[in-house]
């Protein structure tokens, strides 16, 4: 799935994005609300564009050589001065197990180092989200212990991993 592309989010996604937010994976082991209220796409959106604005936030569409949407790509965290950025993705469900996960996290890995300058990427893993750990994995990041109990969203606490990559690792 190397020949995916990620590219800058637009309105244009946003009817795919909303897809994703039916589906079980993405409300269980992402901070994304369960359940969306109406319109929630349209205000994520707009956060998403002020923090491009301010440099404080990024999301990117994953998109395959034929224009379908597999996924975003976000960046939900950029603390500039600190020069350390959280990374997140979700697949489409009908492009999972193919790899996707991992390009893109490979992909936007090397913008946040390159574009992004940053020094630290880290990821939030729930204990649960196998899959996502095989793709942590998989895109060169390292496990760096669990935040027991920590708030996740709307009231719920979750055992957390942090993983990191740093740009000197190989
Ligand atoms: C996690 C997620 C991004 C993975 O995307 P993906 O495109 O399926 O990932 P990949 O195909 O690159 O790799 C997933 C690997 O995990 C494996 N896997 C999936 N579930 C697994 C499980 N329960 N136990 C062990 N391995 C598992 C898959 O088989 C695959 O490995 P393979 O290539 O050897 O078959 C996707 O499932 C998703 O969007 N989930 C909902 C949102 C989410 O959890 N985002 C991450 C938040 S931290």
């Amino acid at each position: 799935m190397s020949e995916l592309r990620l590219e800058l989010m637009a309105e244009a996604h946003l009817d795919d994005f909303e897809g994703l937010l039916d589906d079980p994976d993405v409300l269980r082991f992402t901070r994304l609300p369960d359940p969306p209220a109406p319109g929630f796409s349209r205000e994520w959106y707009a956060r998403y564009q002020a923090g491009r604005q301010d440099g404080s936030r990024q999301a990117f569409a994953a998109v395959a050589p034929d224009g379908t949407f597999l996924g975003v790509a976000l960046a939900p965290h950029i603390d500039a001065e600190a020069r350390e950025m959280e990374l997140g993705y979700l697949v489409a469900p009908a492009a999972r197990g193919r790899g996707v996960g991992t390009e893109m996290l490979r992909q936007l890995t090397a913008w946040a180092f390159a574009e992004g300058q940053a020094l630290r990427a880290t990821l939030l893993i729930d204990v649960a989200n196998v899959a996502s750990q095989v793709v942590a994995t998989r895109a060169g990041y390292l496990l760096e212990g669990v935040l027991r109990s920590t708030y996740f969203k709307q009231g719920a606490r979750s055992d957390v991993q942090i993983w990191s990559r740093l740009p000197t690792d190989s």
